[in-house]
């Protein structure tokens, strides 16, 4: 686009690749997260199946992407972003990775405790069946899968927060950031 300045750097095509792939994933995974609590009929275990095969994905692309960005730092901020704005990226990133591991594991530590692990109807993309991790504790699954739906609503927060950061760049500072991972 005419007027918006040149990158200063930018994420190689691996990194690229991890960010785009796990953007419809984490819509889809929030969307049917959500229909969950609104089905009463039998359909619900698909629901159940979808939303946690997309979940646990998601944990496997956050693994090999944090593994990754190790060995293949980002290019760093540019120089021109002010203080506040550099931290308020940072933490917003920081933050995006913690909940893309820490979400599908109460999810699934959570389903556990409710004595459902992956398996037979919620097998991993269909056919994978999980062995169950532990006995059946109510008072342990209600409790992750609370802390589960609270951050899944702080989730949705950050991603506002995220995206609304670069539109904001892109359309009003006209920084190029957003170049920088397309
Ligand atoms: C990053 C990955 C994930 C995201 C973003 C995510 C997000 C969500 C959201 C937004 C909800 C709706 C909460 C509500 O308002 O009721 C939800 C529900 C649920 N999620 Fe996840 N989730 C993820 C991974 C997983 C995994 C891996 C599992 C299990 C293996 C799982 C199991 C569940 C279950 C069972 C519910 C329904 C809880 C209930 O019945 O109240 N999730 N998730």
């Amino acid at each position: 686009m005419s007027g918006i300045t040149r990158p200063d750097g930018s994420y190689g095509a691996v990194a690229k690749i991890f960010h785009w792939v796990s953007v419809p994933l984490m819509i889809f995974a929030i969307a049917s997260g959500c229909v969950i609590g609104f089905i009463r009929d039998s359909s619900k275990f698909e629901f159940y199946a979808i939303h946690e095969s997309l979940g646990f994905t998601l944990f496997l692309v956050a693994v090999a992407r944090l593994a990754w960005r190790r060995f293949n730092p980002p290019p760093p901020l540019p120089d021109h972003l002010p203080p506040l704005m550099r931290r308020a990226a940072e933490g917003a990133h920081h933050a995006l990775y913690a909940v893309l591991i820490i979400q599908p594991v109460l999810g699934f530590f959570g389903t556990n405790a409710w004595g459902f692990p992956m398996a037979g109807a919620t097998a991993y993309l269909g056919f994978i069946d999980f062995p169950k991790f532990m006995e059946a504790n109510a008072t342990l699954g209600t409790i992750l899968l609370a802390a589960h739906k609270y951050l899944g609503w702080a989730i949705i927060a950050l991603l506002f927060a995220h995206i609304g950061g670069a539109i904001y760049h892109h359309t009003i500072r006209r920084d190029g950031t957003l170049m920088r991972i397309i």
